[in-house]
Formats: C-alpha cells, sequence, structure tokens
C-alpha cells in the first residue's frame, strides 16, 4: 500500500510550496491537481470556449489527454503530448480553472488518472477534494488556509516577482469569488473533512507549516 497525504484548502494558501516540501522530505512524489485542472482550462482558453458553456466544455475535454511526468523532481503537465508547463500560472488561467473545474465531465477525467498516481506511488497530493473524493482514505489528511488577505498578498508577491503588473485589490477579489465557486459547486466542492487537521497560515512560516505537516506522518 502507499503512503498517501492529502492536502487541501482555498487558492493561494500555499498548498503547493507546503506539499512540494513535504514530498522532498519524505521522498515522496508530488502531485498538484490544480495544475491539472489549470491544463483542461488552458486547452479550453485556446480553444476559445465560452466559460459559460457547460456542455462545449463537457464535449471538448475528451480531447484534452493530460498527463503528468517529472523532470529534475519538477511536475511537468503534458497537454496531448506538449509541456504546457509555462502557460498555467496566470491569473486568467486559474479563473478559467474554478469554472471548468466545475464540470462533471472534467472532474471524471482527472480524478481516474490521480487516484491511479497515488496507487503507484508514496504521494503528497494538493488540490480542493482530495481528502473527500480522490484519497478519502489517505494516511494523512491537512486542511491548509490563510486570510484571504494574507493569501492575495501572497499571489501579488509571486506574480510581482515574475514581473507580472497586478492589481492587489482586484487579486483578492478574484479569491473570494474563486473561494465562493470552489466551496458551493455541487460535484466535489472544497471542505473540510473531520478526519483532516486545520493549520491556518497566516501567521506561519512555511518551515512551520511543513514541520507541523511532518509531524502528523509520525
Ligand atoms: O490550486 P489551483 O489554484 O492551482 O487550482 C485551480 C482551480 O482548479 C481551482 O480554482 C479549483 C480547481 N481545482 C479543483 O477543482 N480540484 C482540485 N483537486 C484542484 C483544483
Amino acid at each position: 500500500m502507499s503512503y498517501q497525504i492529502a492536502i487541501d484548502g482555498p487558492a493561494g494558501a500555499g498548498k503547493s510550496t507546503i506539499a512540494k516540501k513535504v514530498a522532498e522530505t519524505k521522498k515522496f512524489i508530488y502531485v498538484d491537481t490544480g495544475a491539472m485542472y489549470r491544463a483542461m482550462a488552458y486547452f479550453m482558453l485556446i480553444n476559445k470556449v465560452n466559460p459559460a458553456d457547460a456542455s462545449t466544455i463537457e464535449a471538448k475535454c475528451t480531447q484534452a489527454d493530460i498527463t503528468i511526468s517529472y523532470e529534475n523532481g519538477e511536475q511537468v503537465v503534458l497537454l496531448n503530448g506538449e509541456n504546457v508547463n509555462a502557460h498555467l500560472r496566470t491569473e486568467e488561467v486559474g479563473n478559467m480553472a474554478s469554472v471548468t473545474s466545475k464540470n462533471p465531465r472534467v472532474r471524471e477525467r482527472l480524478t481516474v488518472l490521480q487516484k491511479e498516481l497515488a496507487e503507484k506511488n508514496d504521494v503528497v497530493m494538493d488540490g480542493r477534494d482530495i481528502g473527500t473524493c480522490v484519497l478519502p482514505n489517505a494516511d494523512v489528511k491537512v486542511y491548509l488556509t490563510a486570510s484571504a488577505g494574507v493569501r492575495a498578498k501572497r499571489r501579488y508577491d509571486e506574480l510581482a516577482a515574475k514581473g507580472e503588473n497586478c492589481d492587489i485589490a482586484k487579486i483578492e477579489e478574484d479569491i473570494v469569488k474563486r473561494d465562493e465557486q470552489d466551496m458551493n459547486r455541487e460535484i466535489a466542492p472544497l471542505k473540510q473533512t473531520e478526519d483532516a487537521v486545520l493549520i491556518d497560515s497566516s501567521c506561519m512560516t512555511v518551515e512551520e507549516v511543513v514541520q507541523a505537516i511532518l509531524e502528523l506522518c509520525k
């Protein structure tokens, strides 16, 4: 049996930074499921699919073959065989992912792949529905959150460091809207399961959060 660490939480809570470090320490693979949903959203954007058109999203998603591989320990997302990592971290793709991930066909396709990865490997997997749907029997479940203001500031710093022009108030507005969509959708909404440990990272360093999760694995 593989060892499974599930980390769920809202946008900008620091899941990927933390999950990557936990995976490095444990020598597990890290699976960023948000990147898979982003790859699907990117596919919809380049195909000019209207986010409000659920039936086209449903039909089109069968043409998107999304897989992951690893290069020097980094997850690479392949969309129809092409590495799309460079296109995934924009606000446009993130906002589209929050909409397209509501679609049941999209979720079905990506959930199958995520379960397979966790069956074959010891994993740290992060997302919105890992503890609830993808890995309901995970060995460790964490619900990682932070205040919307702190999350917006982190996202702002991340984008500013890449030289992107951004407005922190707009980022916070997007974060609140995305929380609302992710937590209230019909299928696999973001929520804390009873067996998940709540970690609020608003006033914690990355190292403190990583240590707290490693403690849970003992
Ligand atoms: O974590 P992220 O910002 O990269 O995720 C982008 C979007 O993908 C997010 O708004 C909701 C969706 N998502 C999801 O529905 N289920 C997951 N397991 C991961 C992400």
